[in-house]
């Protein structure tokens, strides 16, 4: 064949109409969010047992070295008594993942974001697709132990990669958090909200985890944990810790941005 100017040209704008096309998030995803938005809110608005132990599953896939999908494709989920509560959800999000024909590891990130958004007060955190799955387990032990003091989990962080003030505004999480006994970590486990960080300090929940009292009250945190309990500067701090905990070992730069859904659902 003869090469021609037209045909370089028109080669070209091939290449780019495919790259434009790699942007365009993945219709499927629209139809995922419909699933999880009944089953992660209640008839009275709040946000569900589900909607909790999905925003768990993002920490639990990825802190131990990548967000790959191992937490279900490698059992992780059933063979680490760090994952006791989220043996359910890794099942129910196992088949999910072969319904709708999307990555593993994708719809973990999707539902700890779709979590997020469906708990009152919770931050709308962007989303991106593209993670590569795997089925071989990541490092074991990297999950701090409830009873941990404060030193012995910000180094478990750094050597992840994450700051003391990162761990200090993600363990805010637990601001919707249930032990396994269903008591909740604060007074308010339907509000993604301050509160958490408030009780925790004042030492009013006896459900509160020894680690995080550790972290409230140790010299190397207590202050950032004081600031926190004001939501908008904890919020200022906890969207991007999240955003940066879904992308553990993936290039941000190959993925493609599926944000919108997240922040327009549950409307
Ligand atoms: C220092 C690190 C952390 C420790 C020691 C820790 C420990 C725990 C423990 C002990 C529980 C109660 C469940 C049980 O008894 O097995 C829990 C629940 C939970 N954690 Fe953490 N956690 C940590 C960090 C995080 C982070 C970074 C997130 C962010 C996503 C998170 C999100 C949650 C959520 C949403 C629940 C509630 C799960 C449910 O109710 O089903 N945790 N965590
Ligand atoms: C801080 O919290 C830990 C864990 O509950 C507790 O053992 C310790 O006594 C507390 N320290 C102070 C100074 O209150």
């Amino acid at each position: 064949m003869q090469i021609t100017k037209t045909s370089v040209l028109a080669a070209a704008f091939a290449a780019r109409l495919g790259s434009v096309a790699a942007q365009t998030c993945p219709e499927v995803w629209t139809d995922v969010a419909t699933e999880l938005e009944s089953s992660f809110v209640d008839d009275t608005g709040a946000c569900t047992d589900s909607a909790r132990a999905a925003i768990r599953m993002s920490f639990h896939d990825c802190f131990p070295g990548s967000c790959d999908g191992s937490l279900i494709l490698a059992n992780e989920c059933e063979d680490r008594g760090e994952n006791a509560q989220m043996v359910d959800i890794c099942s129910t999000f196992r088949d999910m993942a072969t319904t709708f024909d999307v990555g593993v590891a994708d719809l973990i990130q999707f539902g700890a974001a779709m979590g997020l958004k469906a708990c009152p007060g919770g931050p709308a955190i962007s989303f991106k697709v593209g993670r590569t799955d795997s089925s071989t387990a990541n490092e074991e032990n990297t999950i701090p132990s409830p009873t941990d003091d404060a030193a012995t989990q910000i180094a478990k962080f750094e050597t992840r990669g994450f700051t003391a003030d990162e761990l200090v505004a993600l363990v805010g999480a637990h601001s919707v958090a249930k032990n396994l006994n269903a008591a909740s970590l604060d007074s308010t486990p339907a509000e993604f909200d301050s509160s958490f960080y408030t009780e925790t300090a004042d030492g009013t929940n006896d459900a509160s985890l020894v680690s995080d009292e550790f972290l409230s009250n140790s010299t190397e945190t207590a202050d950032t944990w004081e600031s926190f309990e004001v939501q908008d500067t904890w919020m200022a701090a906890f969207v991007p810790a999240m955003e940066k905990m879904s992308l553990v070992g993936n290039d941000e730069a190959s993925l493609t941005d599926c944000s919108s859904i997240v922040s327009d659902a549950f409307a």
